[in-house]
């Protein structure tokens, strides 16, 4: 068996059991947030507790650790995008992580052009290969986090992005969050495909 070390969320420092949540559960996958404020501010913030919660309906979410203006935003107007980070923007995107105030657009302060949405008022990020229009569909809190679910009511690919009809790994280059301020680009791309019980070495088939 391998030496290892033992680390108890019940006893540890709720932010260093974070830093090793962080460091662990990777690599993630970057949700660049699009927002409007109820007075009409265009917010952009990446967020890389991110994930897919179902297929159908088609639903995801990432998680607000605190109240950020992302998620005031969506609560107060029920509306956000989830844009694609590519490798090529991984400047723009660090820089829309910064704590700017709910009163400054992310997307003027960085310099980030926009695109209008095609189902929901927050606009796209343009030179992002892929956008998610997402209505609201539930918020689920846990202490200072809260989960934020997103029905996908739209999607919108670049056709620059897509081969045969699907969209390419190494045409969205996408970028992922690793530990601390690690950041990971795609490295190799293996393709397997999975096994069917029916071809499991040693299945009898009658
Ligand atoms: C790569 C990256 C991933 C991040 N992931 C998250 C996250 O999952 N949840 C979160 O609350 N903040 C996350 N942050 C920090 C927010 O982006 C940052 O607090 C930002 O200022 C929030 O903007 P807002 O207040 O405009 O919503 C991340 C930052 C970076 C650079």
């Amino acid at each position: 068996m391998m030496a290892r070390r033992d680390f108890d969320p019940a006893s540890l420092d709720p932010i260093a059991f974070y830093f090793l949540m962080n460091s662990v559960v990777v690599p993630r996958p970057i949700a660049w947030v699009s927002s409007r404020s109820a007075d009409g501010v265009d917010n952009l913030a990446p967020h890389s507790f991110f994930t897919v919660s179902s297929v159908a309906p088609p639903v995801i979410q990432f998680t607000s650790v605190g109240r950020k203006d992302s998620l005031v935003n969506i609560e107060a107007t029920g509306e956000f995008v989830v844009c694609l980070t590519p490798a090529a923007l991984i400047a723009e995107v660090n820089a829309t992580g910064t704590d700017f105030p709910a009163e400054m657009s992310e997307f003027d302060a960085v310099g980030i052009e926009r695109e209008p949405s095609l189902r929901v008022a927050p606009p796209r990020v343009a030179a992002s290969p892929v956008a998610l229009e997402c209505v609201l569909h539930h918020t689920v809190s846990f202490g200072a986090s809260t989960v934020v679910m997103g029905r996908i009511v739209h999607a919108a690919v670049a056709e620059a992005a897509l081969r045969d009809g699907r969209p390419a790994i190494d045409l969205l280059d996408p970028i992922a969050r690793l530990g601390a301020n690690e950041w990971g680009h795609v490295g190799t791309v293996e393709v397997i495909d999975r096994i069917g019980f029916a071809d499991w070495p040693g299945h009898f088939r009658p």
